[in-house]
């Protein structure tokens, strides 16, 4: 493998850590660029010899001056598409965390990505799975994607039940260990929900092509069911650095600490439907996408806003779904046609989710 020159945006969350181990245990991988929030960079910086170095402010700026090989965008929510669109633009081979840069920026994205050239690759577990599972077929002999769901650590509530779930239960997650924004969106199924919407534009599949289905044990990533009637599966321990390690050292697949995986072990592979009812997310999630234009921005960012407030004790865990609901219905969904409109489309989205919660 030739050498790769990473800027790693996110480089304290719960991916960036992960990549940093993997990048360490490569020698052709490098950290040309870290960036993070607010968390100092300092102590990472010297550890890993990087010059390039920035807490806030505009990503695009540190790529620029880094010239790197490869962006791994770990960012968690809005705050990552700019750097998406960059190297996207730019022809700079892209390994995706961040989903809501591209749940947010759809087709502005994947336009971006068509004149770049450069290498879009999944993150994402499940996106990751596909993508293994589609690597080197016909588009035509695709007949439907599904992503796996773990259910988060409230499948078996009842609605009432979810009335009054914590902030530290819905921190719990059943199979993965993740920064707090995600495993709360794994609870209320906004993840797949936004892992949905995140497929149609990575695969090109229309909505009615991707099924989400619930799997409580996160060891089936996800499937690829062909014409012939044939499904090609995805399977794994649940654990990060076996996606991160594909994307940064793709072609090639190096080995990773993660065991394979032990067929006598008792492996449950159960699967149920998602339950709209309990889970209304992902039913307002595959709308805003079916309907388009900036809606899937919209929904992003209304559960960007509930989420921080659900986390802040404001709201209830039930309100994160009404508040997303009624923000969407005061959207007005034209498409943006480009970044400016796009990060209007977000702010007239935060307005409404905002004053809801006022209200509230
Ligand atoms: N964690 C997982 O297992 C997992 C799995 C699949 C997909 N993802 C996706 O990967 C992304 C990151 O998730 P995570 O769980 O790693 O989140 P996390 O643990 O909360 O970390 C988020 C990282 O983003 C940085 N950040 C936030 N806003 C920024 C900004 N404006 N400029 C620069 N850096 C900024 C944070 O810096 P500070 O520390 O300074 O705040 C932190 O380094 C999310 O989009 C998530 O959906 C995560």
């Amino acid at each position: 493998m030739a050498e790769r020159r990473i800027a790693l945006l996110g480089a304290t969350g719960s991916i960036g850590r992960q990549a940093l181990e993997v990048i360490a245990a490569n020698p052709e991988l490098s950290v040309c660029a870290l960036a993070s929030r607010s968390q100092p960079l300092d102590k990472l910086a010297t550890e890993h010899g990087v010059e390039h170095v920035q807490v806030g402010g505009d990503l695009t700026e540190l790529l620029e001056a880094s010239e790197p090989d490869l962006v791994l965008n770990a960012v968690v929510g809005f705050a990552g598409v700019g750097a998406t669109l960059w190297a996207l633009e730019h022809g700079v081979d892209l390994a995706l965390a961040n989903k809501e840069s591209l749940v947010a920026a759809g087709s502005l994205a994947i336009a971006s990505w068509k004149r770049g050239g450069g290498l879009l690759l999944p993150v994402d577990s499940e996106h990751s799975a596909v993508f293994q599972c589609l690597e080197g077929r016909a588009p035509e002999a695709v007949d439907s994607i599904v992503l796996t769901a773990s259910g988060g650590p409230f499948r078996n509530h009842s609605l009432a039940d979810l009335e009054s779930v914590t902030v530290e239960e819905a921190l719990a997650h059943p199979t993965w260990s993740m920064g707090p924004k995600i495993t709360i969106d794994s609870a209320t199924l906004a993840n797949k929900g936004l892992e949905l919407i995140e497929a149609h534009f990575l695969f090109g599949l229309e909505y009615e092509r991707i099924e989400v289905v619930v799997h409580p044990t996160s060891v089936v990533h996800a499937l690829v069911r062909f014409r012939d009637g044939a499904a090609l599966a995805h399977l794994g321990y649940p654990d990060m650095r076996v996606p991160i390690s594909f994307a940064l050292t793709f072609p090639d697949r190096r080995s990773t600490a993660v065991p394979s995986l032990d067929l006598s072990a008792r492996l449950t592979l159960k699967f149920e439907p998602p339950d709209p009812q309990r889970f209304p997310l992902l039913r307002l999630a595959r709308e805003a996408g079916e309907r388009g234009g900036t809606r899937p921005c919209a929904f992003n960012a209304a559960n960007e806003v509930a989420v921080a407030a659900f986390l802040d004790g404001k709201i209830g865990f039930l309100d994160i779904a009404s508040l997303v609901e009624d923000a969407l219905a005061g959207v007005d969904g034209a498409p943006a046609r480009d970044l400016g409109e796009l990060v209007e489309a977000d702010a007239e989205a935060r307005r409404l989710a905002g004053g809801r919660l006022a209200a509230a």
